[in-house]
């Protein structure tokens, strides 16, 4: 197997590749930071080192997703998985180099990009797979097509956040129209609500319950699972683009499987990044 994936130093990214490597030929190591990036490179046993290779990405900036697919393409032939893992809640409105929201460059459209540029090399496999690592948090979306980077509204940083998560199963579910149909599986999931770096990034209200949950949380071991399952498992056909939860499919809100949602979200990100596709 050829994997790529983002988030691999920290959390449940960490836990996946870690699992996932003894059976790759190759990881690509999608990661913002190089030091994080060889700590986990030095951590595997020496047999695995070799296999893993580090791209430079930061997905909150999306010339550096252009040229992370750049350095990809000289190391790999194909990709059979791809796994969108990285992510995260931001306390304050922050906006990154391009002009966007931070969540919303984060969690979807640096992951839109990175996919579309990848495609090619994803078509190259005999099976391949995109998963994107969702959340429950999606069920409290409640998005606002004309103001999504919240230019004119107040921002909060969970209904940012459970917004990306929605549009993590929308773009899913985008995939499986347009790729399906030539052998692309794509999966979203649910990780379980897990002890990581996840939610450091706030205070107030959401801190405080993040810290009161946390003697319930798993562990990213254990968060890990899900991708771990659609990663290495051959998915029946019938359930492409399904989002899963404890490696089982899972109905998610309505909104989720909208198709006029999900064609609306595809039409504004391919129009925010056309200067990058
Ligand atoms: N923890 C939970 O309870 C929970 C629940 C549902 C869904 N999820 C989802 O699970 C995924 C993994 O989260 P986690 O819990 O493992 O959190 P985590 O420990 O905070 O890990 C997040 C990963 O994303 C990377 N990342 C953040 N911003 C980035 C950027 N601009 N460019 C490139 N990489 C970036 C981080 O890199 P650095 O190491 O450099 O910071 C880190 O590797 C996320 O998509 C999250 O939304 C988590």
């Amino acid at each position: 197997m050829i994997l790529a994936i983002t988030g691999p130093t920290s959390g449940i990214g960490s836990e996946t590749l870690k699992a996932l490597i003894p059976d790759c030929e190759k990881a690509l190591i999608l990661a913002r930071n190089p030091k994080k990036a060889k700590t986990l490179i030095e951590t595997l046993s020496s047999d695995l080192q070799p296999k893993a290779i580090f791209i430079p990405i930061d997905l909150a900036d999306m010339d550096s997703v252009t040229k992370a697919v750049g350095l990809i393409q000289k190391e790999v032939a194909n990709i059979d998985v791809l796994i969108n893992n990285a992510g995260g809640i931001f306390q304050n409105k922050e906006v990154t180099v391009d002009d966007f929201e931070l969540t919303y460059a984060v969690n979807h459209l640096g992951h839109f990009l990175l996919t579309n540029l990848l495609m090619p090399l994803l078509q190259k496999s005999k099976s391949p797979k995109v998963i994107n690592v969702s959340s429950e948090a999606h069920r409290a979306a409640r998005p606002d097509f004309n103001d999504l980077q919240y230019k004119k509204k107040d921002y909060s940083s969970f209904n940012a956040y459970a917004n990306v998560k929605l549009f993590n199963i929308l773009f899913t579910k985008s995939l499986v129209d347009r790729y399906g149909d030539q052998g692309l599986g794509t999966y979203a999931l649910h990780p379980g609500v897990v002890k990581s770096n996840f939610g450091m990034d706030t205070s107030g209200v959401f801190k405080l319950l993040w810290k009161l949950a946390t003697p319930f949380m798993i562990t990213p071991k254990q968060g890990a699972k899900t991708s771990i399952f659609l990663a290495k498992t051959k998915i029946n056909k019938s359930l492409n683009g399904y989002y899963f939860k404890k490696s089982k499919p899972k109905k998610p809100s309505s909104q989720a499987s909208s198709k006029k949602l999900r064609d609306r979200l595809w039409e504004v990100s391919e129009k925010s990044l056309a200067k990058w596709m």
